[in-house]
Formats: structure tokens, C-alpha cells, sequence
């Protein structure tokens, strides 16, 4: 059993996404991926979601709250950072370190629980191969209905290794929802929500992002057609 298998409960489906239950691991797992530079291609994410002084931010998919923190001290004690994630391990360990301006919600990126137009910045690292695959235009369109008008969004997630040894490689330890992640993708789901992409470019070593505004006109997009006739 690889470790990314030992940590996610993704099953045998690799579409079927699935929580993180060990925060622990998981913390010494990315330390060892990023290999000392987890600090530096976080904060640069951090940087690259234009947050600001007095922002209310929301991190979807935030794990133990790496990121959500350093987004916190970008937006300072007038602003609010918000992580959330359906593992109650992983908000466990965020809210025991959580920095004053900082809260962390129990949920799921395809149904958020909060209004419309809640946040200036909404941005999610390392999360959507973990959303199932059925249900990620629902999560981006979650993401527009809880963005106000002119705010930007900041999606990263893992970039697989194009060489057949980088492919095995990380099939063997991740698991084949990371090694096949089609982060081609990624940029289409973003503007069938709605959205404007700003622009798009690699986080070396592991990530590829996407930055998209939601047009300042826009009201949220209609349901899908199956959510809509249930
Ligand atoms: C690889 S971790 C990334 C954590 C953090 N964002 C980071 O960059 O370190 C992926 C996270 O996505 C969460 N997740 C799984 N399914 C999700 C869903 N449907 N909505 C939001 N987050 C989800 C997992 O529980 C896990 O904590």
C-alpha cells in the first residue's frame, strides 16, 4: 500500500474522491513531497491570491490549515480566514493551531454552508482531485455563489509528472487519482462555473493554478440540469 493510499480514503474508484483522516501524517507525508520548500510554494500561494488587509477569505478544502494561516496574517486582524473540510481530523488539528483572525468549518466544497457573496477571496490548494469527480462543477459553482461580484479566485492542485518514471512513481506511493489527475481540465471547470480566468501557470515543484475573477455583473450560475430535476 503506497502512502497516499494509506492516507486518503479514496478507495479502489479513483473518481470517487475522498477525505484526509490523518492530519498527522499527512503534515509529515507533505513535508517530505515539497522537500523544504513547502513554506516557500505556500506562501507564494498565499501571494498569488491577491488577499488584503481586511478580506474575509475561505479555503476550500483546507486540511490541517497551512495555508489558511499564512492567508490569515495576509489579511491581518481587520480581515477573517475561513478553512474548510469534511475531515474531522484534519479541522481538529487546524482549529487546536488556529491564529486569532482564523476559523475552520466542517463541510464539503460541493454544498458550502455559507450566503452568497460571504467572501472577497475564495482559494483551494492540493483539494479538488479529492472532490469526487461527479460533483466538482457543483463545487465550482458553490465557489461563484459564495464569492462576491469582482472577487477572485485561486485554484492549485497537483500537476503529475508527465515521464513514465515520475507516473509510476507517484502511482506507487499517491495512488492513481494523483498520478492521472487531469489538471487540463481544471481551467474548463472554472469557467463553465462562471468565472473569468485571469490566468493560469505552474507552482513548481507540484502544482499547477488557476486565477479566475467572478465578473462583477453575474449573478450565480443555474443549477446543473440533474441537480435541477431532482
Ligand atoms: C491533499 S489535502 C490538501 C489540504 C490543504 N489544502 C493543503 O494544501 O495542504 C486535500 C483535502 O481535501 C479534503 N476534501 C476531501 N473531499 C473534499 C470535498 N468534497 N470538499 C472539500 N474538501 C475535501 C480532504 O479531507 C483533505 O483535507
Amino acid at each position: 500500500m503506497g502512502l497516499g493510499r494509506f492516507l486518503h480514503t479514496h478507495g479502489e474508484r479513483e473518481d470517487a474522491g475522498g477525505t484526509i483522516e490523518r492530519a498527522r501524517a499527512y503534515e509529515v507525508m507533505a513535508a517530505v513531497w515539497f522537500a523544504g520548500r513547502r513554506r516557500r510554494v505556500f506562501t507564494r500561494l498565499a501571494a498569488l491570491a491577491d488577499a488584503r488587509s481586511g478580506d474575509t477569505v475561505l479555503d476550500v478544502g483546507c486540511g490541517t490549515g497551512y495555508l489558511t494561516s499564512l492567508l490569515a496574517a495576509r489579511v491581518g486582524p481587520e480581515g477573517r480566514a475561513t478553512g474548510l473540510d469534511p475531515s474531522g481530523p484534519m479541522i481538529d488539528y487546524a482549529r487546536r493551531r488556529a491564529p486569532g483572525n482564523c476559523s475552520y468549518v466542517l463541510g464539503e466544497a460541493q454544498d458550502l454552508p455559507f450566503g452568497d457573496m460571504a467572501f472577497d477571496r475564495v482559494v483551494s490548494s492540493l483539494a479538488v482531485h479529492h472532490i469526487p469527480v461527479d460533483a466538482r462543477d457543483a463545487a465550482m459553482r458553490e465557489m461563484f455563489r459564495v464569492l462576491r461580484p469582482g472577487g477572485r479566485l485561486l485554484i492549485a492542485d497537483f500537476r503529475p509528472p508527465t515521464g513514465r518514471t515520475g507516473a509510476h512513481l507517484t502511482s506507487a506511493l499517491a495512488g492513481p487519482a494523483m498520478a492521472r489527475n487531469p489538471i487540463g481540465r481544471l481551467r474548463g471547470l472554472i469557467t463553465d462555473a462562471g468565472f473569468d480566468v485571469r490566468d493560469e501557470g505552474d507552482q513548481r515543484p507540484l502544482l499547477h493554478y488557476v486565477r479566475a475573477t467572478r465578473p462583477r455583473s453575474s449573478t450565480p450560475a443555474p443549477p446543473l440540469a440533474r441537480d435541477a430535476a431532482e
